[in-house]
């Protein structure tokens, strides 16, 4: 049994000490390293099972721009009528095309991102990318990549599988048209065997276009998640056909599972099911088997079967216990396929009377709803930084994640998973058009094992289905759930709805969802007492990290909990609502992470939104310790702003202090001014005449001081910092090393106010991948190897290749002007590690 309140603590130092408003303690290192224990048995419990081979298909691709418009521009597609005319003809995606001169790359791939901002009020949402119909030269992209395929192939079935491109892909290999997919997020797979070249080299090409979008956000462009090539057996298990479901009877849970066998070989086959099910140690618990049952050629059969466990290790947020079950086909006494599914056995219901439990305990719902992108990397995130951003929500008490507006990548729901975080699961296109269907029901389908997902979203906002068509609206939204049901009888469904809910989509859903709009929920309550109620999006509050004054001619808001939009609400006023109402399940604030787009309430040159709790880095604004204190259990307390006002002196500043203990007393230059019983579910908040020195508050509880805070006026800066999140990272050519960039006085002291311009070398067994600081309105490049600190941070994230050894990193001032710094070195070890499965790279020697 995993120690909880170490699981805990162990989380939250990764998240503070990212911060300079904590100590760096040895706390950050064991997080780091319990987190990454979590991920390496993730891997595994990932890992095709044999005789399935699952390859990643992330490496060693080639990329050049296409064009949306010009077709001389585009490997000359479309150039005249018939390009699809006859199969096996597009040159591009064979032998003898030389794609010498396209850039080299590796996969998980943001175009976007390295794009510069352009100043165009239309590509606002895009955070100011040139995307769209408009720009043809920056919205197509080529991916080429070849691969040889074994003779021992030969009989296989092989698919190739993306877990999401935004947007448009059309998919080619061998010369031929292999098939489309439209949207941006959800996974597709082609079945490209009989495409292909046995014992020979072959060729795939996808053309991305991201010139339509999906949303009102930021989405990146590109191969921005993994890919795969699957090769199974002609006998084998259908696409996310394997379910576990249980049901608890005290302590024992009943096990129901299902599958479907399909035979795509050319005889009949006589398919025996079993499953062998196994604990997070590995050690098997149960096993099942269902009985043989013919299979004639280009059929499917499902089979069942049923397993007991005596004793279930329930999963939870605070212990999330998993088990995986091996699923496994045999025909012939020989085995066929195989695969692993992951589940968690838990309860999870919503009451219109008592709110949320999840095991039978009523669990308030913490949650942030959260976009994709991160700092440095756009929508393309390696997936450590997936656990890291999981790390930092949970840190705050987080325990749930809205994928708002959008299907996640697989990797953040195995974090949640993993690190014990319920998810509101949301697909994109609330309609039940061909798409929206398929869209919903990949998303069922991929992740309902997961037991994270504690309930399901079929879209947000649909103003137009909510009222105008609330006829059309009431029957498209009927249709999606129903569809929940056949596929997931086990998880309720719902929507985000900015409304009153008494009409159109709403009439569908098992559970209600208000955006914002607090006068809704208690009304709707009082007339539908028997539905339950929670907010599936609030706040929008908007502050920028570091900032302590609203500066409408610089882009910035104070980060006093104080602002937010006509439709949105502070912190504090959304969970005094939220928090206080046994009969709300809770609710998810928006948003857990500053996102590029959507610049509320500025616009350019702010390229992305100060919606976030914490900013695109993931270091935490003030408002992140509000909800620390009354999400979480442990004392705190968190005291703001820094004491850097120069050429403010006697002016009054407003210092607030976030805390969940009863009494908190400020000293400035260690004279009281006087002691504030703390507000439940608020705060305390003093006006104090700035003078140079320190202010500290020491918060107590029962009379007892228990923890106490200082802010210093620090001198200027004098010297770099560079701390790593770990020292030392997987050489996979995946792996990242997330560092914080500081900037200190010359008594080692942050300095809150930095914002000197700085650059990386970086060199050893590994590259930068992306660097950011946390400002809305920095339009440095992401990807250079340089970046100013905004407010005394930055962020560099560096990736491993596959040779282990050494990265040397080293940060110094950069630029003529400005004081001068002594430079900062960090050396983060690689070390030597089992690599995923993955497609061979074809070397080729120069000039070959
Ligand atoms: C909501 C919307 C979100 C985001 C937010 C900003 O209405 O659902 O996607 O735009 O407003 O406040």
């Amino acid at each position: 049994m995993p120690d909880i309140s170490r699981r805990d603590l162990l989380v939250a130092g990764l998240a503070i000490s990212g911060t300079t408003l904590f100590a760096r303690s040895a706390w950050g290192a064991a997080a780091a390293r319990m987190v990454e224990e979590a991920q390496a048995g993730s891997k595994e419990m990932a890992a095709a099972v044999a005789p399935r081979e699952q390859l990643l298909f992330d490496f060693g691709w080639k990329f050049t721009f296409g064009n949306g418009w010009d077709p001389a521009k585009d490997l000359g597609f479309g150039f005249d009528q018939g390009d699809f005319a006859k199969t096996g003809d597009f040159k591009f995606a064979k032998a003898g095309f030389d794609d010498s001169k396209w850039r080299a790359l590796n996969l998980p791939h943001d175009w976007a991102v390295e794009l510069p901002f352009v100043h165009d009020d239309q590509q606002m949402s895009h955070g100011y990318k040139p995307l769209g119909r408009r720009y043809p030269d920056t919205s197509v992209g080529w991916y080429r990549r070849e691969f040889d395929v074994p003779s021992s192939d030969e009989g296989r079935r092989v698919s190739v599988e993306f877990d999401g491109a935004f947007r448009d892909v059309i998919l080619f290999v061998n010369g031929c048209f292999v098939g489309r997919n439209n949207n941006g997020y959800a996974p597709f797979r082609f079945d490209i065997t009989d495409f292909l070249a046995i014992g020979a080299r072959n060729y795939i090409v996808a053309r991305v276009d991201a010139s339509f979008g999906d949303g009102w956000f930021y989405e990146g462009a590109g191969i921005y998640r993994h890919v795969w090539l699957t090769k199974t057996d002609a006998l084998h298990l259908g696409r996310w056909e394997s379910t576990v479901r249980s049901e608890l009877n005290g302590e024992a849970a009943t096990l129901s599972l299902g599958t479907v066998v399909m035979n795509e070989g050319k005889h009949p086959e006589n398919a025996k099911v079993s499953w062998k099910v196994m604990d997070a140690a590995g050690k098997i618990v149960a096993t099942a088997e269902a009985p043989a049952q013919p299979i004639a050629a280009d059929e499917a059969a499902s089979f069942n079967a049923s397993a007991t466990l005596t004793t279930a290790a329930l999963w939870s947020v605070e212990e999330p216990n998993l088990y995986s079950a091996v699923v496994t086909v045999e025909s012939d006494g020989k085995t066929r396929d195989a695969e692993r599914v992951n589940f968690g056995i838990r309860t999870a219901v919503f009451d219109a009377e008592k709110g949320f439990a999840l095991n039978g305990k009523p669990m308030k719902i913490q949650g942030t709803c959260n976009h994709q992108d991160h700092a440095g990397v756009g929508a393309a995130l390696p997936d450590r930084l997936q656990w890291y951003r999981v790390g930092v929500l949970r840190a705050m008490g987080c325990n749930s994640m809205r994928t708002s507006h959008n299907m996640p990548t697989p990797e953040l729901v195995e974090a949640c998973d993993r690190l014990g975080m319920t998810m509101m699961c949301e697909t994109r296109q609330m309609s039940s058009n061909p798409e929206g269907l398929a869209q919903l029901e990949t998303m069922i389908k991929r992740y309902r094992n997961s037991p994270s997902i504690i309930f399901w979203s079929v879209g947000n906002e649909e103003f137009l289905l909510q009222d105008e068509m609330a006829e059309q609206g009431a029957k498209i939204a009927a249709t999606m759930v129903e569809r929940c049901h056949e596929l997931d009888p086990t998880r309720m469904v719902s929507a985000a709805v900015n409304g009153n809910n008494r009409k159109g989509v709403s009439l569908a859903f098992d559970i209600v969802g208000f955006n914002y709009n607090l006068k809704f929920p208690e009304a709707y309550h009082k007339d539908f007492p028997k539905r339950a109620i929670y907010g599936s999006e609030t706040a929008s509050a908007i502050s920028t990290r570091g900032v302590y004054a609203t500066d409408p001619l610089r882009n910035v808001l104070s980060a006093y909990d104080t602002n937010q939009p006509g439709w949105g609400e502070t912190a504090e006023e959304w969970w005094t609502f939220y928090g206080t109402r046994e009969w709300e399940a809770g609710g998810y604030a928006w948003t857990g992470f500053d996102y590029r787009g959507e610049p509320t309430p500025y616009g350019w040159p702010s390229i992305n939104s100060q919606f976030g709790i914490s900013d695109l880095c993931g270091f935490p604004k003030d408002t992140y310790y509000y909800y620390k204190a009354w999400w979480r259990k442990e004392p705190s307390l968190h005291l703001f702003p820094h004491w850097n006002f120069e050429g403010k002196e006697g002016e009054e500043i407003p210092v607030w202090v976030h805390s969940n203990l009863e009494q908190v007393e400020l000293f400035v230059n260690g004279q009281s001014l006087g002691s504030q019983k703390v507000p439940r579910l608020g705060h305390v908040q003093w006006k104090v005449k700035y003078v140079a020195g320190s202010i500290e508050a020491r918060g107590s509880s029962g009379g007892k001081v228990a923890l106490t805070e200082k802010r210093e006026t620090t001198g200027p800066a004098v010297a770099i910092r560079l701390t790593a999140d770990r020292n030392e990272i997987n050489a996979d050519g995946e792996d990242v090393a997330i560092l914080t960039v500081e900037a200190l006085d010359k008594d080692g002291r942050p300095v809150p106010t930095a914002n000197n311009h700085l650059g990386f070398k970086v060199e050893g067994a590994g590259a930068l991948i992306g660097v950011g600081n946390g400002d809305p309105n920095c339009q440095e490049s992401d990807k250079e190897p340089r970046r100013s600190l905004f407010n005394g941070l930055a962020q560099v994230i560096v990736q491993a290749n596959k040779m282990p050894g050494e990265i040397h990193i080293e940060a110094s001032k950069e630029g003529w002007d400005g004081p001068e710094l002594t430079p900062a070195k960090i050396v983060i070890r690689t070390r030597q590690v089992e690599l995923r499965p993955a497609v061979p790279v074809i070397r080729k020697r120069p000039g070959a």
